[in-house]
């Protein structure tokens, strides 16, 4: 009878459409890739809003596949607040069962150049410090330093990136990235962060907020960064310079997510 009544729910649960969240900080940063949505319905929360559709780009499944995407400014507070208004978006009846983070960031290992990609297996906000209470960097409610990205969707990441073909895009890379409320540009500030960061990739403003609330509130999440500078002080120009190129593909990396997420780690959940 239990056995039934799983077996029922189970075969229910495999024809559940897949509801992917995606957040970008800056329009460059999302490109075109609202044209993936159809159907569209828009939900409001005072100036952020919500896009919520239905993906009209031709994937091989049965199952259903519903897009919410939003923008959330620069900054740890506003990407905070989208990821968790985003993740709490409903569409059609389904919630949201992942979420991605698409941006930009500067390079601080020297080996990182104009376009190579970065998938973060580990985020830290480079800003927190609430000593004597806790530890330098540590974010009290998770008593951690590092968030830890899931392996299994970090391989997935880097493997369909592998396998896409994006040419205009240079090396694939995985590893540390940090998170603070600063545009960094200054010497003084690299050589601080790579002093406490031996491992450190790059810089950027939203990651390790979003991946926060996503630890927090128990969904799968990955941050997805493409190097757009090399904080330093070149990096206003080569920054503004490199999003207007960017614009044009950014939607390209976006587009390999979705279309790869009948294979990611998903399909285990559910
Ligand atoms: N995003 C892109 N470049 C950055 C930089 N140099 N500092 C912080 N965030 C960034």
């Amino acid at each position: 009878m239990v056995l039934n009544y799983l077996k029922i729910i189970n075969s229910k649960n495999k024809n559940l459409p897949i509801h992917i969240g995606i957040l970008c900080a800056m329009p460059e940063e999302l490109g075109s890739s609202l044209n993936y949505l159809s159907n569209i319905e828009i939900n409001d929360h005072g100036d952020l809003r919500i896009y919520s559709g239905e993906c009209n780009l031709n994937i091989n499944s049965s199952k259903s596949l519903y897009l919410s995407v939003a923008l959330s400014g620069w900054g740890k507070v506003g990407s905070a607040r989208a990821a968790t208004r985003v993740i709490s978006n409903v569409f059609k009846g389904k919630s949201v069962d992942v979420l991605f983070f698409f941006g930009v960031a500067g390079a601080i290992d020297s080996n990182l150049n104009q376009g190579d990609i970065v998938v973060a297996s580990k985020l830290v906000q480079h800003d927190m410090d609430a000593r004597p209470i806790f530890d330098k960097y540590v974010i009290p409610p998770l008593n951690k330093e590092f968030l830890l990205a899931d392996l299994k969707w970090v391989d997935w990441s880097s493997s369909i990136l592998n396998e896409a073909n994006l040419s205009e895009f240079g090396s694939i890379n995985t590893g540390l990235i940090a998170t603070g409320d600063k545009f960094v540009s200054k010497e003084n500030e690299v050589k601080k962060l790579e002093d406490d960061f031996k491992d450190l990739l790059g810089v950027e403003m939203e990651g390790a907020s979003v991946a926060q609330v996503s630890i927090q509130e128990n969904i799968p999440w990955q941050i997805i960064r493409v190097i757009s500078d090399s904080a330093n002080k070149s990096s206003q120009n080569d920054f503004e310079s490199f999003l207007k190129i960017y614009k044009k593909y950014s939607s390209k990396i976006i587009k390999v997510f979705i279309e790869n997420i009948f294979k990611s780690p998903l399909k285990i959940i559910l």
